[in-house]
């Protein structure tokens, strides 16, 4: 499967929702994470995401393998919508793109 990864979090830019053909992303306030049940290792979105926060779970790095489970978590919880239509990225994007060590920050 492939998994989000935290420099998502803050920006949610969702380039990659569109180009998913299982729409199996799903949207919390600050962060998308996708279904890993549902997920068939297609790799499209991959590209999608201007600050490279997908990666497959055979290659995430490891100060990022919580996010293998925390996709997988997230994506059942109820306060996170699927989500398969791109929309506007959060205001201030730019801002948080590069800053390391944002979970503390992450919307449940
Ligand atoms: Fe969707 Fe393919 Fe990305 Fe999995 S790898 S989330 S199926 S676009
Ligand atoms: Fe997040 Fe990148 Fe998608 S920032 S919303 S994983 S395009």
């Amino acid at each position: 499967t492939f998994v989000v990864t935290e420099a998502c979090i803050q920006c949610k830019y969702t380039d990659c929702v569109s180009v998913c053909p299982m729409d199996c992303f799903f949207e919390g306030p600050n962060f998308l994470v996708i279904n890993p049940d549902e997920c068939i290792d297609c790799s499209i979105c991959v590209a999608e995401c201007p600050v490279g926060a997908i990666v497959s779970d055979q290659e995430i790095p490891g100060d990022q393998r919580h996010f293998l489970e925390i996709n997988r978590d997230l994506s059942q919880d109820p306060r996170y919508r699927r989500i398969s239509k791109a929309k506007e990225p959060m205001p201030d994007h730019e801002k948080w793109a590069g800053v390391k060590d944002k979970l503390g920050l992450l919307g449940y």
